[in-house]
């Protein structure tokens, strides 16, 4: 693989590597995009405060996330359709995106046990609920078994969205008719995406012992009510902009549900975060972990797990440099007095 020098080169290399239907579900979201833009436009926003005086030889990026150590505050998103973007993507990218340590969340659809052999990082395991009772039941004892060390739900997916952009490239690629729907899983039906209720959540609680989290809350009331569930985390997400159109940002959701939930428990958040300042925004907010996901994306398209290694690398890379300008020395240390909102 020829190593890029910067995560711009890999981005704008991904059109050349993939299928336009693959480029257009990568890259998409939902209806007029609103969201998505948001999810960049409110990063936008926000300024890092420049300080100075400081020693700043030695910049400590090591976390701790529900009992892990990290040597990184960042992880790979959870995403669908990494096996269009190479070859066995998703097992590809559980190797890359954890090389170091790193924490990897493995989406639902690839292989369980298979990527918890591979990675060198902590795994979470992204799961859909699409099944009755004993469908859950049986998948998250197969889940637990494998070893991953924490689950989250999805649950911003209580309805597909229209991802228009998505849809019209397939429609193009199918020669003006829309290709069959993707086959499901045997005993797999998404009408139970559509059925989760916090008694629900309660009930899939009893059956998780590693910690256990929501993947899709925006708002500080459901952040509570998953706390009342006795969730360990929680994990703010728009889904990438592809889900509700015309929402908040992400970035604009995390102060307002970091103030309800004080220090009870620890946020990812995601959602437009592409570059070593966002991760200092994202921390400065209140985040814990920041989730990164198309931009690994385009690492996968380049090479692979090699590519994926390669985006971590780089956002460490970036990151390193953005604190030590910001005269923040510890990942742990990064406050709010960090960040500053600004009107232009
Ligand atoms: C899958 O979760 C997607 O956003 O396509």
């Amino acid at each position: 693989m020829e190593n890029f020098i910067t995560l711009g080169q890999y981005e704008a290399a991904f059109p050349s590597k993939v299928k336009p239907e693959v480029y257009a579900y990568v890259t998409g979201g939902s209806a007029s995009e609103l969201s998505l833009r948001r999810n960049r436009a409110a990063l936008e926003r926000i300024a890092i405060e420049q300080r100075v005086g400081m020693d700043v030889r030695a910049i400590d990026l090591t976390t701790t996330f529900l009992g892990l150590e990290l040597p990184a505050p960042f992880a790979v998103c959870p995403m669908g359709g990494m096996p269009q973007v190479w070859p066995r993507g998703d097992v590809e990218m559980a190797r890359g995106a954890t090389v170091g340590g790193l924490l990897g969340v493995a989406n639902s659809g690839g292989p369980i046990q298979e990527r918890m052999e591979v990675a060198s990082g902590p795994l979470m395991y992204q799961l859909y609920n699409y099944g009755d009772r004993d469908w859950a039941a049986a998948r998250l004892e197969e889940i637990q078994a494998a070893g991953y060390q924490a689950i989250t739900l999805t649950v911003d997916t209580g309805v597909q969205s229209r991802r228009d952009v998505h849809l019209e490239a397939l429609y193009t690629a199918g020669g003006g008719q829309l290709p069959p729907p993707r086959p499901v899983q045997p005993g797999s039906d998404p009408m139970y995406l559509s059925m989760i209720t916090w008694e629900y959540v309660r009930f899939l609680r009893e059956l998780i012992k590693v910690p256990f989290g929501l993947k899709g809350i925006m708002h500080p009331d459901d952040a509570l009510a998953s706390l009342e569930c006795g969730l360990d985390f929680i994990w703010i997400s728009n889904h990438g902009g592809r889900q509700l159109d015309s929402g908040r940002a992400t970035i604009d959701a995390l102060p307002r549900v970091a103030a309800a939930i004080g220090q009870r428990a620890p946020i990812i958040v995601d959602g437009g975060f592409r570059h070593g300042a966002d991760i200092v925004k994202g921390l400065a907010l209140g985040a814990t972990i920041v989730a990164i996901g198309r931009p690994y994306m385009w690492g996968l398209a380049h090479g692979g797990a090699e590519g994926a290694a390669a985006i971590s690398r780089l956002l460490e890379a970036e990151l390193r440099v953005d604190m030590a300008l910001a005269c923040q020395t510890s990942v742990r240390g990064i406050t709010r007095e960090a960040v500053a909102y600004v009107d232009y």
